[in-house]
């Protein structure tokens, strides 16, 4: 099991028409995830360095950008200039991840890598020690609202035990179904840093008492 437990509440699922609002009420959090979609590495179309740039006036929070985009390497400078303080590019979609994680590095950022559900763990290691983050899809990227896939909890539990190994302080997140029912179990397995969209967004209770919930669920 990992250490202090972060929270990163996706604006994904936010309230658009009080986007400034929303990310003000997630205060008691730890960073904010944006969720950065292009319509071709996934179906969908979010958000690009405009609301990035429009996030880093309302808050002091760290900005967690995740890209779900092809060719994210063309679009570095932009999210780093918007405020990014975290950067995370897909596995699938960098073929010279070496560079991209340097020139993540080199804009000021700290860099993560994000791994879709199919992607061993293995894959991830002989870059494992340049990173900042590794970014665990726990559910196929794309949507928010979807069901936690169980069958990566074995990977997180590897990948906890990797970073371990190398001594050094690299955070493992996990992106996708993080609500009260499965926060425990992802806990449990090593992550840390816990991305969570509908569960801090939606429902009647306000985004801090969700937050709260979530917190108190890990156990921290
Ligand atoms: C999915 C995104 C997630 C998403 C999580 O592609 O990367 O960050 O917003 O949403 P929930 O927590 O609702 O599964
Ligand atoms: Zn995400």
């Amino acid at each position: 099991m990992a250490g202090i437990i972060r929270i990163a509440p996706s604006i994904l699922a936010a309230d658009f028409t009080q986007l400034g609002q929303q990310i003000r009420d997630a205060a008691s959090a730890d960073l904010i995830h944006v969720d950065v979609m292009d319509g071709r590495f996934v179906p969908n179309i979010t958000m690009g360095p405009l609301v990035v740039a429009a996030a880093r006036q309302v808050t002091t929070l760290p900005l967690d950008v995740h890209l779900m985009i092809v060719e994210p390497e063309r679009h570095l400078q932009a999210f780093a200039k918007a405020g990014a303080d975290i950067i995370s590019v897909h596995w699938e979609v960098s073929p010279n991840l070496h560079r991209t994680i340097q020139t993540i590095r080199e804009l000021g950022c700290r860099a993560g890598l994000a791994i879709n559900p199919h992607i061993p763990a293995a894959f991830v290691s002989d870059i494992l020690p340049l990173l900042d983050t590794v970014l665990v899809m726990t559910v196929n990227p794309g949507f928010g609202g979807q069901a936690f896939l169980p069958e990566t909890l074995p990977k997180l539990r590897q990948l906890r035990q990797m970073i371990d190994a190398t001594g050094k302080e690299i955070t493992l997140e996990v992106d996708g179904g993080v609500a009260l029912d499965t926060v425990r179990d992802v806990v449990e397995a090593g992550a840390d840093t816990l991305v969570a969209g509908s569960s801090v967004f939606s429902g009647a209770a306000s985004i801090s008492a969700n937050i709260a919930a979530l917190r108190r669920a890990a156990g921290t």
